[in-house]
């Protein structure tokens, strides 16, 4: 028997494990050092109020013969549909609750989804990209065209830079706004432009809405929904991890409209044969505190903590602002994309900082070839922690 060969065209270990594992081994070798990790988008502030209470209360109802829950059903609880789709239609965007789909994060998801478009396909992913794009294609086989983002273009390709050999040629394709990466967001225009190719080639879009929660500027799309044509060709893959901090608690969502067809087969119902093949849905508890967040108070709370982050995002910009390093990001996301100084490489960047200043943040390279030379610097940290890496981050590079 052979297994997945697939996995044999994998980088040895996926980004944040390596870098993990770079950190762990660096505090073997120097015990006792405090590390300013603004590495992985991990969230360093517990679970608001709203969502706590919410999650006591529904381990008080498994306690109860009345009020317990078994299994939930595969697609999610109607509560929680209902909240989501509550959410969107908050925003004019219309959805009905089965077009929904509860998971147990957007990570998870964005590779499970590959299932219903079979293993032989052709993906287009913007680079510098989240890695978990890339590894879930490569492992399910698939064809990968790359097109890359840069300074250039502001880090936001369009269609009109698909190489003419490629185009057409993408069954899928990922689209972060905002991005991970690199903080850039797409306008209402610039979105409307690959929904429009999509249509026009029969391919789909999945758009990872993740961060969507920190966006500012009104005019940005929070939802692919918002634009004209995106129910016929996209599917919107969201999380509550750092909209609401759940990275350890894990819950998400995915939103397939019924109108999204192709080679007449329904991808909503695909979907929902998936699902209640493959799982037994997300847990009671988990899903009553996820549908704290959707609440006034819950929306109320998070955004309080978003705002933490948001701080966070200005001292770091201040600090490379008064070093004059350009950097993109940070204002409708929670990264910062830096260009690393002096020509470095970014994985001698990110050495240099973790030996010289004990900072971890996250190599450009990471996120493909056209990340290197710069370097990402997540916000999710503690405000303490992140006040002393910028003063420190700031002193490093005066003195370069
Ligand atoms: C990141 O740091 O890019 C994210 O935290 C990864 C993730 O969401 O899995």
């Amino acid at each position: 028997m052979i297994p997945n060969i697939n996995y044999n065209n994998l980088k040895d270990s996926y980004l944040f494990a390596g870098i993990a594992k770079k950190t762990k081994a660096y505090l073997e070798a120097n015990p006792g050092t405090h590390l300013y990790r603004m590495g992985i988008g991990d969230v360093s502030l517990p679970l608001c109020s709203a969502v706590i209470e919410e999650l006591h209360r529904a381990v008080d109802d498994q306690a109860v013969k009345g009020t317990f829950h078994g299994y939930m059903p595969e697609c999610g609880a109607d509560f929680l549909r209902k909240a989501i789709a509550d959410y969107y239609r908050g925003r004019k965007i219309s959805l009905s609750d089965d077009e929904v789909f509860v998971s147990s994060g957007a990570s998870d998801e964005l590779g499970d989804i590959l299932d219903i478009f079979g293993h032989d396909k052709t993906v287009m992913i913007m680079e510098p990209a989240y890695p978990a794009y890339v590894d879930a294609n490569i492992i399910a086989g698939n064809r990968i065209i790359r097109l890359s983002a840069g300074e250039d273009n502001g880090f936001l390709p369009s269609p009109a830079e698909i190489p003419t050999e490629a185009w057409g040629k993408a069954d899928l394709i990922y689209i972060c706004s905002p991005n991970n990466p690199t903080g850039a967001v797409f306008s209402k225009t610039a979105l409307q432009a690959w929904i429009d190719y999509a249509n026009q080639t029969d391919a789909v879009i999945i758009f990872d809405a993740a961060y969507e929660a920190f966006i500012e500027e009104e005019a940005i799309p929070h939802s692919i929904y918002e634009l004209t044509g995106a129910r016929t060709c996209a599917v919107e893959i969201c999380s509550l991890s750092k909209t609401a901090g759940f990275t350890g608690t894990r819950c998400g969502y995915t939103v397939i409209p019924h109108d999204l067809e192709r080679g007449g087969m329904n991808l909503n119902k695909m979907w929902v044969r998936n699902r209640t093949t493959k799982t037994n849905g997300v847990s009671y508890i988990i899903q009553r505190g996820a549908a704290a967040v959707f609440t006034e108070r819950g929306q109320q709370e998070i955004h309080e903590n978003i705002k933490v982050y948001k701080e966070n995002a200005n001292v770091l910009m201040e600090a490379l602002d008064a070093v004059g390093i350009t950097y993109y990001g940070g204002k409708n996301a929670p990264y910062i994309w830096m260009k690393c100084p002096g020509g470095m490489g970014s994985w001698e960047f990110f050495d240099k900082l973790l030996n010289e200043i004990h900072v971890v943040g996250t190599p450009g390279e990471g996120f493909g070839s056209c990340g290197e030379g710069y370097f990402r610097f997540s916000t999710f940290g503690s405000p303490k922690d992140t006040v002393e890496a910028a003063k420190r981050l700031k002193a490093l590079l005066e003195n370069n």
